[in-house]
C-alpha cells in the first residue's frame, strides 16, 4: 500500500518565511552564527501583566475548553476597545476569537467565501493570502500598486478592478512586508468606491496598527465617515502589538451572523482557543497603552539606524516604512551581477546567496509578488543589525 498526501493539501506550499527559518536553524544546529532578518515577530518579551495574567489561569485551573467563540470577558474587552479606536457600536455578537490572527483569516474567509468568488489583493502581499484565498475556494486577483505610491492601492485603481465576481478586498495597514501605512486621507476615498459598491465586502488586517510609528492606533477605513461599517470586516490580535506570538490569540469583528457561523466552524475544528491564552490576551489588551509606547520608541531607533544605514550601501535602496517592523529593500541593483560564477537572477537567490555564505536571513520578495526587493525585519537589536549590515557589505563588494 502507498500512503501519499492528497492532491488538496499538496496544492499548499509551505510558508515561504517559516521554510527560511527552518534552514537558518539547520545552519545554526551546525554552529553558524546566522543572523535572521527574516522573522515576522517581536524580539521583546510578552507583557509583564500578560505573562502575569496566564500563570494565574494555570494556577486558578482554568485550563478547560471554553466556548467556541472565546470567553465572554475578553470578547467583551475586544469589541470596548474597537469601539474606542473606530467610534462604533460593535456588541459581544459581532466578534469571534480564535486561536491565532492567521487561523481567524481562515475561518473568516471560509464562513464567507463561497466557490469562485474574487479576492482583491494589492501587491506585494503577505504571503499566506493567497492560500487562504485558495483553500477557501476563493480565485485570487492580485492587484498592482505603484513603487512611487508607497506600493498602496490608490481609489481609481481600486474602483477599476471591481467587477461582478469580486466578492472581497483584503487590506492590510501597517503592510507586511512593506511597513507602509495608507493615511486616512487615502483611507477615505478607498472608502467612498467601497461605499459604491454594497457588495463588496473588506477584510481589514489591522494585526499592526498599534505598531505605527505617528499614531497610537493606525488610521482606519471605518474612521472614513463613510457608511460601510456593514461591508467591513476587522482582523486583528496579540501577536504583533504585545509581542505574543506564540500565545496564538487573534479575532474578527463585523457582521454577527457571519462571527456566528466561524463560532460553528470553530467548534468542529479548533473546539477553541487555549484558555490561558485567553486570559492573557485579556491582560495585554487592557494594559496601559504606555507600555507600547516605549516599546515603540525603541522600535523607531532601530528603523532610523537600519533605514540610513540601508540607503548608505551601494545597489540598496528602502523607503522610510511607517509601522510593523519591516523594511521593503530594493535589492533589484544586483541583478544581472555575477556572484562567485553565478548571474543572480532575482530576490530568491540574492537571500539564498546572502544565507549560504553569509548567515544572514532576508525574505525574498518574490512569493510576496513583489520581485526585485527582499523584506527585511529589524525587529533585532543594533549590535546584530550592525554585523548583519557588514556582512552584506561584504557580500555585495563580492558581486561583479
Ligand atoms: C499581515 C499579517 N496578518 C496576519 C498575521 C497573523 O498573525 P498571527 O497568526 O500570529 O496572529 C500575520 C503574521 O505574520 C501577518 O503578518
Amino acid at each position: 500500500m502507498t500512503i501519499k498526501p492528497s492532491s488538496q493539501v499538496l496544492k499548499i506550499e509551505p510558508s515561504p518565511t517559516l521554510v527560511l527559518v527552518s534552514k537558518a536553524k539547520q545552519l545554526a544546529a551546525e554552529g553558524k552564527d546566522v543572523i535572521s532578518l527574516s522573522v515576522g515577530e517581536p524580539d521583546w518579551p510578552t507583557l509583564a501583566v500578560a505573562k502575569q495574567a496566564g500563570v494565574n489561569a494555570i494556577n486558578e485551573d482554568f485550563t478547560r475548553y471554553t466556548p467556541a467563540r472565546g470567553i465572554a470577558p475578553l470578547r467583551q474587552a475586544i469589541v470596548d476597545q474597537a469601539n474606542k479606536d473606530f467610534n462604533t457600536n460593535y456588541d459581544t455578537n459581532n466578534v469571534t476569537v480564535a486561536t491565532g490572527g492567521k487561523f481567524v483569516i481562515y475561518s473568516l474567509l471560509y464562513s464567507l467565501l463561497e466557490p469562485g468568488d474574487e479576492v482583491l489583493i494589492p501587491e506585494p502581499f503577505w504571503v499566506s493570502y493567497p492560500t487562504i484565498v485558495s483553500i477557501c475556494g476563493g480565485v485570487v486577483k492580485p492587484l498592482e500598486t505603484k513603487e512611487a505610491n508607497g506600493f498602496k492601492l490608490t481609489a481609481s485603481e481600486l474602483e477599476k478592478s471591481i467587477t461582478d465576481k469580486t466578492r472581497l478586498l483584503l487590506l492590510n495597514s501597517p503592510s507586511n512586508p512593506t511597513g507602509n501605512l495608507y493615511t486616512q486621507t487615502e483611507l477615505n476615498e478607498l472608502a467612498a468606491v467601497i461605499e459604491k459598491h454594497p457588495n463588496l465586502l473588506v477584510l481589514s488586517d489591522d494585526i499592526y496598527n498599534r505598531l505605527s510609528f505617528d499614531f497610537e492606533v493606525a488610521p482606519h477605513l471605518l474612521k472614513s465617515g463613510c457608511n460601510i461599517a456593514d461591508q467591513v470586516f476587522l482582523v486583528n490580535g496579540i501577536s504583533k502589538s504585545y509581542a505574543m506570538t506564540g500565545w496564538r490569540i487573534g479575532w474578527a469583528i463585523g457582521n454577527n451572523e457571519i462571527m456566528a457561523a466561524m463560532g460553528s466552524f470553530q467548534s468542529q475544528t479548533t473546539s477553541s482557543a487555549c484558555s490561558i491564552s485567553q486570559k492573557a490576551a485579556l491582560a495585554a489588551i487592557q494594559c496601559d497603552p504606555a507600555e507600547l509606547t516605549e516599546i515603540k520608541t525603541q522600535l523607531k531607533e532601530r528603523r532610523d539606524f537600519a533605514v540610513s544605514k540601508f540607503n548608505s550601501i551601494d545597489m540598496l535602496s528602502c523607503a522610510q516604512p511607517d509601522g510593523a517592523f519591516y523594511i521593503w529593500l530594493d535589492v533589484s541593483k544586483t541583478f544581472g551581477k555575477s556572484y562567485k560564477g553565478s548571474v543572480i537572477h532575482g530576490s530568491s537567490e540574492f537571500a539564498k546567496y546572502l544565507l549560504d555564505d553569509y548567515h544572514v536571513v532576508v525574505v525574498p520578495g518574490k512569493p510576496f509578488n513583489g520581485e526585485g526587493y527582499v523584506r527585511v525585519s529589524y525587529a533585532v537589536n543594533t549590535e546584530r543589525m550592525t554585523q548583519a549590515l557588514e556582512r552584506l557589505q561584504t557580500f555585495l563588494n563580492t558581486l561583479t
